[in-house]
C-alpha cells in the first residue's frame, strides 16, 4: 500500500512538474516539412562575378579591438593579382591603399584560389567608406559602415545567425535578414559556415560556392566569426589532420588585438557592446590557453564603457533537445561560474538547427557531493539562446525532450534569425524571426534588462 502510495504520488508530482509548473513555450507552430537540399553549383546564387581573375567571396570582420579597422578578404581564381583594397570615405576623393597578403592551401585533391586579407586601419568612427578590390579592367567596389565610436549608451543593431549552409533554406533564411525592417549592422555568426564537409573529400569547392553566395552581406557588414564543428575538417582517412585547414586560411579574426593566441578565441568592442568569442572545439581545461585567455579576459570589461556583454560560442549550455543533448556540458561546467560572477547579459550559441531561447539560470551549486545539480532562476546569469536555425542541409533538429525543462522560455523547429537592438545601457530589443513568416514577423520577442545596469526580471515564463 505504502509503496502504491509512493508511486502515485511520483506520477503526480511528475504530471504537476511538467505540466503546470513549466511554463515554458514549445511552439505549436507547424513548419512544412521538406528536405533541406544545398542549391546546385548553377544556381545564381552562386554567381562567379564577370572578368578575369575577378575578385570573388569578399567578406569584411573587424579587424581591431574597438572597430577603427576592418579586415577584407577574397578570393583570385585565375593568378594571384593584387592584394591591395583601395578605399575612402564617403563624399571623400581621397584614395588610400591597403596591401595585404596571400595565401593558399591544399586539402586532399582540391587546391585552393590565392586568398587575400587586407586589413585597413585607423578608420573613422561612423563613417560610410568604399572600397574596391582586384586590377586592371576587372575590379569590384563595395562600401561599409563603420561603428559608432565604443560607448555606454551607444545604439546598435547585430543580426544573428548560426548553422547557415547553402541550401534553399539557408538563402531564405539570409534573405529574411537582409529584407527584415529591422537592419542589422554587424551578424555575430555562432559557426558551422559552408557544410562543405558533408561531401566525399570535403569538397571545398563548397566552401568556395559558400563564400559566393553569402558575399551579398558579408561585403557589406562585418560578420564576426565563431568556429563550429563543420569548420574542423579533420579527416585523417584522407592525410587532412591539422584542424580548422580552410576556415583558418579563409577568414580572419582580429585576435591578436584582444591578447588572444590564436584565431578561434577573441573579443572585440562594438558600440556598447563587449563581444567574446569562443571555441567549442579547442581546448579549454584548466591551464590551456583558451582557459587562460578567458581568466584573464573577464576582468578587463569594463561595463561603464560597453554595458552589454555578449559570448558567442557554437555548442550551447542549455539545450533541451535531443539533438547534441549535453554536447556543451563540459565547457559550462568549466566556464559558468564566471558567467554569472561577471553577469554575463546573452550568450548565443548555434549547432542544433532549431531554435530556443532561456531564462536567465545557472547551474553552479553542485559539488559532487551536495545533490544540487539542478539549474535555478539567477539573475546574476545570462539568457542562453540557441539559433542554429540557419537552414543547412542536415535539416531540422525537431525532437525535443520532454518534458520542457524549466528552464527553457521558448523552443521551436523551425529555421530562421534574430536582431539585438541595443537601445542603450539598460535596454536591448530581441526579435527571433522564423523564414515561414513575412519579413516584419517576429515570432518571439523579449526586452533583455541588462544585468549590471539594470538588473530586473526579465524573464517572459510566468511560474
Ligand atoms: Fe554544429
Amino acid at each position: 500500500m505504502g509503496l502504491l502510495y509512493i508511486c502515485f504520488s511520483v506520477i503526480v508530482l511528475t504530471l504537476y512538474h511538467g505540466v503546470v509548473v513549466n511554463s515554458g513555450i514549445t511552439s505549436s507552430f507547424v513548419r512544412q516539412e521538406a528536405k533541406s537540399v544545398d542549391m546546385p553549383f548553377t544556381s545564381d546564387v552562386f554567381i562567379h562575378p564577370p572578368g578575369y581573375n575577378a575578385p570573388q567571396q569578399v567578406h569584411i570582420t573587424q579587424g581591431d579591438h574597438v572597430g577603427r579597422a576592418v579586415i577584407v578578404s577574397w578570393v583570385t581564381q585565375d593568378e594571384p593579382g593584387s592584394s591591395t583594397v583601395v578605399y575612402w570615405a564617403d563624399k571623400s576623393h581621397q584614395k588610400q591603399n591597403a596591401t595585404g597578403r596571400i595565401t593558399t592551401y591544399k586539402y586532399y585533391n582540391y587546391t585552393s584560389g590565392f586568398i587575400h586579407h587586407s586589413i585597413i586601419k585607423n578608420l573613422e568612427f561612423d563613417t560610410k567608406y568604399h572600397y574596391e578590390v582586384g586590377t586592371g579592367h576587372t575590379t569590384r567596389r563595395f562600401w561599409f559602415m563603420t561603428p559608432p565610436a565604443v560607448g555606454p549608451d551607444v545604439p546598435y543593431t547585430f543580426g544573428l545567425m548560426g548553422d547557415l549552409g547553402q541550401t534553399y533554406d539557408s538563402n531564405l533564411t539570409l534573405t529574411h535578414y537582409e529584407m527584415n525592417p529591422v537592419k542589422g549592422q554587424a551578424v555575430l555568426f555562432v559557426g558551422d559556415l559552408s557544410y562543405a564537409d558533408h561531401y566525399t573529400f570535403h569538397d571545398n569547392s563548397r566552401w568556395d560556392s559558400w563564400g559566393r553566395f553569402a558575399e551579398r552581406s558579408t561585403a557589406y557588414q562585418p560578420w564576426i566569426w565563431t568556429a563550429g564543428n563543420h569548420e574542423l575538417d579533420y579527416e585523417p582517412s584522407i592525410g587532412e589532420t591539422k584542424p580548422f585547414k580552410p576556415f583558418l586560411h579563409r577568414y580572419r579574426t582580429p585576435f591578436r588585438s584582444s591578447g588572444s593566441t590564436e584565431p578561434l578565441w577573441y573579443s572585440i568592442k562594438r558600440a556598447s557592446a563587449y563581444v567574446i568569442v569562443l571555441s567549442s572545439y579547442s581546448a579549454y581545461g584548466m591551464y590551456t590557453p583558451q582557459y587562460q585567455w578567458l581568466l584573464e579576459e573577464f576582468p578587463k570589461v569594463n561595463r561603464s564603457e560597453t554595458p552589454w556583454l555578449i559570448v558567442l560560442m557554437h555548442s550551447p549550455w542549455y539545450n533541451s533537445n535531443s539533438y547534441h543533448f549535453m554536447e556543451g556540458e563540459t565547457m559550462r561546467v568549466m566556464f559558468e561560474p564566471w558567467f554569472v560572477q561577471y553577469k554575463v547579459d546573452l550568450v548565443f550559441a548555434g549547432h542544433v538547427h532549431a531554435y530556443e531561447r532561456s531564462e536567465r539560470i545557472s547551474n553552479i551549486a553542485y559539488n559532487i557531493v551536495n545533490g544540487e545539480c539542478t539549474p535555478v532562476v539567477d539573475q546574476s546569469a545570462p539568457v542562453y539562446i540557441t539559433i542554429g536555425d540557419g537552414g543547412n542541409i542536415e535539416g531540422l533538429a525537431n525532437n525535443m525532450t520532454e518534458p520542457q525543462p524549466k528552464y527553457s522560455a521558448y523552443r521551436e523547429a523551425s529555421f530562421g534569425h534574430a536582431t539585438l537592438e541595443i537601445k542603450n545601457r539598460t535596454h536591448a530589443y530581441y526579435n527571433w524571426h522564423r523564414n515561414s513568416d513575412g519579413y516584419a514577423v517576429r515570432a518571439d520577442s523579449v526586452m533583455f534588462f541588462n544585468r549590471y545596469w539594470h538588473p530586473k526580471d526579465d524573464s517572459t515564463s510566468k511560474t
